[in-house]
């Protein structure tokens, strides 16, 4: 895994964001997996300038987000579907029938899961997959006991996850237990990934994903399995991590080596 610790929340939105304004820019048809939560934010922020300034375009990009609420359909505003058109897909040049959130409302939602595997399939797979982590270490919904080789499936979310997450509903409104999520499988597949985390509220996360045993407990920890894993975290979310130093010195070595190879 590459870690990369930088001072605050800014920075790391806009190491992020460099991260997949270059994927755009290499590759214009590139289908990206995207998250949800608040630390994203700020990222889809600079995505929205960049494609603003001309940077960037999204009109021959297919999107993919890691999870939904079961049980709440795209026009709820709580739902991702309804957050992500807020947060980008509403202020860029992207056509929306190419952005795909697991459908929170199927019927039969075991076979659109099935049917969201099939469509990763179908456009070749995640180039570059954005990955949040929750307090638990968890990754899209997959909360801690969740299969290492998982593929998208319901999944039910623990007492800890629907807390940290009822800041985002009314006091009276209902808030689903239980969500579709892509499986670990499924993020381990995506040729790139790449994890933020800010504030010390991760710091345990961060934890037991970067030093800790590779272990379903913490869904994270998987991607040290993972070729091209980049962990982009603030000081506070590193602030629990042994070999901070050694981290950073790392990165230099390998901003040097990636100057040196810039010139050839
Ligand atoms: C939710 C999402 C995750 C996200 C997590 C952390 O549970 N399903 O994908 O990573 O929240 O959210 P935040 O960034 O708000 O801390």
């Amino acid at each position: 895994m590459q870690i990369v610790i930088l001072k605050n929340s800014a920075e790391v939105a806009e190491y992020g964001a460099n991260i997949f304004i270059k994927q755009l820019q290499e590759k214009a048809n590139s289908v990206l997996g995207l998250a949800t939560g608040s630390t994203p934010v700020a990222l889809y922020q600079k995505l929205i300038e960049a494609t603003q300034a001309g940077a960037i375009s999204f009109k021959d990009v297919t999107t993919f987000n890691l999870d939904e609420y079961l049980g709440l359909a795209g026009t709820h505003p709580q739902s991702y579907r309804y957050f992500m058109n807020e947060q980008l897909f509403d202020h860029v040049d992207i056509d929306k029938s190419h952005t795909h959130v697991p459908p929170g409302d199927a019927a039969d939602p075991v076979a659109a899961c099935e049917g969201y595997e099939q469509q990763i399939s179908d456009a070749g797979g995640i180039d570059i997959q954005l990955l949040g982590i929750g307090r638990n270490g968890h990754i899209g919904f997959n909360e801690p006991s969740s299969g290492l080789m998982s593929r998208t499936r319901v999944k039910t979310l623990t007492k800890a996850t629907i807390d940290d997450n009822a800041r985002f509903f009314a006091a009276d409104e209902y808030q689903p237990h239980l969500s579709i999520t892509m499986g670990i499988g499924t993020i381990l597949d995506a040729k790139k990934v790449v994890l933020l985390a800010t504030g010390e509220n991760k710091a345990d996360a961060i934890l037991a994903t970067v030093e800790g045993a590779l272990t379903a407990s913490c869904p994270a920890s998987a991607l040290q399995l993972h070729r091209d894993a980049v962990l982009v975290i603030d000081e506070a979310a590193a602030s629990k991590l042994s070999d901070c130093e050694f981290y950073k010195h790392i990165e230099n070595e390998n901003q040097k080596l990636q100057a040196q190879l810039a010139k050839l």
